[in-house]
């Protein structure tokens, strides 16, 4: 069966200053000492070269006017929602991994954080970008109809 998102999705994105910033990296928001050292360890070891290391120094679904979406998880908040478990199932995939699809298909750079290595496991390039699933228009609209207003960062509207 054809599935209108499986095609491979890029593995960067190119800024405007000519830098290709990988698509998938992870976050380290509120992730310190040796449980961030070894989460981002995990993550280097998974070949991710995208380590949002900003927030562990101090330190919206998707931030559109941006390249990079913070908190896709909805700080795991998304993971247990119905629909995102529903679409998981449908596609055979786990809820992290629809969400983290969903955003890349949108054109965005993802970050999500974990301190758990088997967590990170779930997040591969292969795994989210590759051409062996993908979301379909369905599926897809159903997790952009999650957006409710509700701000897991800051409000963009504030800092534009
Ligand atoms: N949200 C912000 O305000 C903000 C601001 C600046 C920068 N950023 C950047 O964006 C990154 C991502 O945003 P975020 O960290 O706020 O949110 P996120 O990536 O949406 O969610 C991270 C949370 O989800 C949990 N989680 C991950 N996988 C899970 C799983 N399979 N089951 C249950 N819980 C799971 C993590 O806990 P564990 O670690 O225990 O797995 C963590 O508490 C940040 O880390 C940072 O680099 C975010």
């Amino acid at each position: 069966m054809l599935v209108a998102g499986a095609t491979p999705l890029p593995r960067t994105i190119s800024l405007r200053n000519g830098v290709e910033l990988p698509a998938v990296g992870l976050g380290t928001f509120r992730a310190q000492g040796d449980e961030a050292r070894a989460a981002v360890l995990a993550a280097l070891r998974l070949g991710l070269r995208h380590i949002d290391t900003a927030s562990i120094y101090k330190s919206g679904l998707c931030a559109r006017i941006a390249v990079v979406a913070y908190a896709s998880l909805g700080c795991g908040d998304l993971l247990s929602h119905p629909a995102v478990g529903s679409v998981a199932q449908r596609v055979g995939r786990s809820p992290a991994q629809v969400l983290l699809r969903w955003a890349l298909q949108e054109g965005c750079a993802v970050i999500p954080k974990s301190v758990r290595p088997e967590r990170l496991a779930d997040w591969s390039e292969a795994a989210l970008l590759g051409a062996d699933w993908g979301l379909g228009p369905g599926e897809a609209a159903e997790l952009a109809a999650l957006e409710d207003g509700h701000k897991y960062c800051w409000d963009p509207a504030d800092i534009a």
